[in-house]
């Protein structure tokens, strides 16, 4: 703003751009400092387990959540409480990127010494019915050991499988970090999974491997949070139940109000409860997911759940509508844009330097917003 005070007559159009500019970024900075705090659960409704945030469409409690399907359950006689879909510990939920983090037991296949069986644990998943399926994105189907079969069964009705073997002769040819078919294989998993049963095999029952390898074991895992380490060949968890983390997609289902695509028929039946809201299809496909308009942030499945920031007015994602929310955007604005020309015009008549045409032009602008 200075500099153009400092120049020589800028044009007075040009004047009153670079105010409303920088009014405008001004009003932005602000709006971004303070985070909004949006309501995340439904009045009444306890919002979290534990440590652990249940925005709605989520609840844990009867009338708390959308439907049967999103009622989790949150067991506070545990410490700490645990947020829970029948016996899938659920850690985080994110209504943003359509996920959440839960944790699964891993399955196991561990032989003693003259390979006898000791202990076999199948891991199964069944989540068929709920919200949630396996993220294909995020999870591997992943077997460790070195006399290892190990497949998964993902339906038993179409009796679809898919699996990998690993074979090792010595401890010393398992590398660190690389999970490729000695000591550890891996496998991707189909988009939409909601129910699969690791089957787990050994060729001698661990009897040639037995001293590094007593256990074969199988699991779904977050790829990002699960590295192969040869240690993991030899560990025997033979009377320990392990779990480790995996992620799930999740989306809104209902045929009865969805046209094609599993998409909402319009914004009145979908699940998209607020203004500056529209919806996106799913991780998995299996039906949509709500999101605020950009600018706006909080919940879009509760009336008045997405909150403006001011940041981003223009431009809307496709599906989106973000009108109403520019105009409530501009009406907060323009009185701050307005009073901030006033104080610039204070401003150049002191410095003399400005013809009074200029103050007639710019009080003309601001008179017509
Ligand atoms: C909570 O967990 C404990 C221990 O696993 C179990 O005994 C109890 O039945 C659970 N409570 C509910 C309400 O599920
Ligand atoms: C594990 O799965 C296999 C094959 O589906 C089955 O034959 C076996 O009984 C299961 N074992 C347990 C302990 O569930
Ligand atoms: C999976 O869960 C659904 C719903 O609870 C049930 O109907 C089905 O029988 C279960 N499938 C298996 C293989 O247990
Ligand atoms: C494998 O990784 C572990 C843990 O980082 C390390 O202690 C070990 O020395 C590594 N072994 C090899 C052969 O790189
Ligand atoms: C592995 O063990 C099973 C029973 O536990 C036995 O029937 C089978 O013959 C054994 N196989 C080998 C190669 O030792
Ligand atoms: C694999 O080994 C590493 C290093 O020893 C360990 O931190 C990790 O917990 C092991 N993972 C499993 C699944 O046992």
């Amino acid at each position: 703003m200075r500099t153009t005070t400092t120049g020589r007559a800028a044009p007075p159009r040009l004047l009153f751009l670079i105010v409303l500019i920088s009014s405008a970024a001004a009003v932005a900075q602000a709006a971004a400092a303070s985070p909004v705090l949006a309501q995340m659960a439904l009045s009444e409704c306890p919002a979290k387990c534990g440590e652990v945030d249940v925005p709605y469409p989520f609840g844990i409690r009867e009338g708390c959540s959308l439907n049967r399907r999103f009622l989790l359950e949150c067991n506070t006689t545990l410490e700490p409480p645990e947020l829970l879909l029948g016996n899938i510990h659920i850690q985080e939920i994110s209504l943003e990127k359509g996920l959440v983090r839960v944790t699964l037991f891993i399955g196991r296949d561990c032989y003693d010494q003259q390979g006898e069986k000791l202990n076999r644990g199948n891991m199964s998943t069944n989540v068929t019915g709920s919200p949630f399926s396996i993220s294909a994105d995020h999870n591997k189907f992943v077997a460790i050991g070195c006399d290892t079969l190990a497949y998964y069964v993902a339906s038993t009705a179409d009796g679809y499988a898919s699996g990998c073997a690993s074979i090792c002769r010595d401890e010393d040819s398992v590398t660190n970090g690389t999970c490729s078919g000695i000591g550890c294989c891996e496998t991707a998993i189909p988009r939409g999974l909601q129910y699969f049963e690791a089957d787990i095999r050994s060729y001698h029952n661990h009897t040639r491997v037995w001293r590094f390898n007593p256990c074969s074991y199988a699991f779904v895992v977050d790829v990002d949070r699960f590295t192969f380490f040869r240690a993991n060949v030899s560990a025997n968890y033979a009377y320990e139940l392990v779990k480790l983390p995996a992620v799930f997609d999740w989306a809104i289902q209902d045929s009865s109000t969805t046209c094609k695509n599993g998409m909402p028929c319009d914004r009145g039946s979908s699940a998209c409860r607020s203004d500056n809201s529209g919806w996106r299809p799913s991780n998995d496909g299996r039906g949509y997911l709500c999101a605020c308009s950009p600018g706006y942030q909080g919940n879009p499945y509760l009336s008045r759940g997405c909150q403006g920031t001011l940041k981003l007015l223009h431009g809307s994602r496709p599906g989106c509508s973000a009108r109403s929310g520019q105009s409530i955007a501009r009406f907060i604005q323009l009185p701050i844009a307005v009073f901030r020309i006033r104080l610039f015009q204070r401003k150049l008549l002191c410095q003399k330097r400005f013809s009074k045409k200029l103050y007639v032009i710019t009080c003309l602008v601001s008179l017509k917003i």
